[in-house]
């Protein structure tokens, strides 16, 4: 694509001139934006990137273990895993409110950072993957404390922490994102991911986080993509994951009574994520999905399909 290849020559320059040879700090979230943010940041400045990857325990199953792989080894960034696991779910322990779990893993994330940054002082610039969708929603919505949802990665930063932000991906939209980033080289597996929300998982789970819960979510997710992506839909479909209620149903399991979890499957077709319609995936691929789920994850008693659109839903759940 001539333009973008254009755009990257001009990004690049910018980044040459505005941030030279001094120093910048990224946090990786292994999702497409600050993928592609970091590799182009990498790209101008080499080594005086440093790309942070903050494993909060809410991402999904096998997440920090490719993230390091295709980031540290294949691409060779400067990657430094802090494993803050215990840290997040002892915040996040008795709170169901989403709002609250949004704040508590902002501000969280907020501090590991600030940390890090207080560690490392001589590093000037604070690199976000902030696109341009992200800025028109947040403009929409007020303010980063926003009425309908708060997204931690635009504005959220503290006064205190001295660090100039810079955010090469402001102006362009995500198709334009995952070109620039298949131009960078970056595997198709990262930039043709779902997206994927900053609190993670925290939101897929309906009330209180626990560890067990989270493990029974990762799995069941897990499935649902599985099957999706070996019937050929993943790409077809803009976003797909699974929710864990807090409800608990009556099931039959040989001559015996089961009382377990109700999981929502949910996956929409949408551009920019402003407005969506649900999938009309096959019955036959739920249903594989539905047989995978109930066979394998024994904590799960019934699997439903999430059929509303946005509006009125948001596509989270929470
Ligand atoms: P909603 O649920 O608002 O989601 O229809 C629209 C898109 O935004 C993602 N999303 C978030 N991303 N922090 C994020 O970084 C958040 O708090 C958040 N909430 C929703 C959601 O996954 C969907 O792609």
């Amino acid at each position: 694509d001539w333009s973008l290849s254009n755009f990257i020559d001009e990004k690049i320059k910018e980044i040459k001139n505005k941030i030279g040879d001094k120093k910048a700090i990224i946090a990786l979230s292994g999702g497409v934006d600050s993928s592609v943010a970091a590799v182009l940041v990498h790209k101008a400045i080499g080594k005086n990137l440093k790309a942070v990857f903050v494993d909060h325990g809410l991402l999904r199953k096998n997440e920090p273990e490719e993230v390091k792989r295709i980031f540290k080894e294949m691409i060779g960034l400067d990657l430094i895993t802090i494993n803050a696991k215990e840290k997040f779910l002892s915040k996040l322990k008795g709170v169901s409110d989403p709002e609250k779990k949004r704040k508590i893993i902002g501000e969280e994330f907020i501090r590991v950072f600030e940390k890090f940054a207080k560690e490392n002082d001589d590093i000037e610039y604070l690199i976000q993957g902030t696109i341009y969708s992200d800025v028109i929603e947040s403009a929409a919505s007020g303010s980063n404390t926003s009425v309908i949802k708060s997204h931690h990665n635009v504005g959220g930063l503290p006064k205190e922490m001295d660090l100039k932000i810079f955010e090469p991906l402001r102006e362009i939209f995500k198709d334009e994102v995952r070109s620039t980033g298949e131009i960078l080289g970056i595997p198709k597996n990262i930039l043709y991911r779902h997206p994927f929300p900053g609190p993670g998982l925290a939101i897929r789970i309906i009330g209180e986080i626990t560890e067990e819960k989270l493990k029974i979510l990762k799995n069941v997710d897990s499935i649902f993509i599985e099957t999706l992506k070996e019937n050929s839909w993943y790409n077809k479909v803009w976003q797909s994951f699974a929710i864990l209620t807090p409800v608990k149903t009556v099931g039959v399991a040989g001559d015996s009574r089961k009382y377990e979890y109700v999981v929502s499957l949910r996956s929409v077709d949408s551009v920019e994520g402003m407005t969506a319609d649900w999938s009309r995936i096959p019955f036959d691929i739920l249903n594989q999905a539905s047989n995978r789920i109930t066979n394998e994850v024994s904590e799960v008693g019934r699997v439903v399909y999430d059929i509303t659109s946005k509006p009125p839903a948001t596509i989270e759940w929470e």
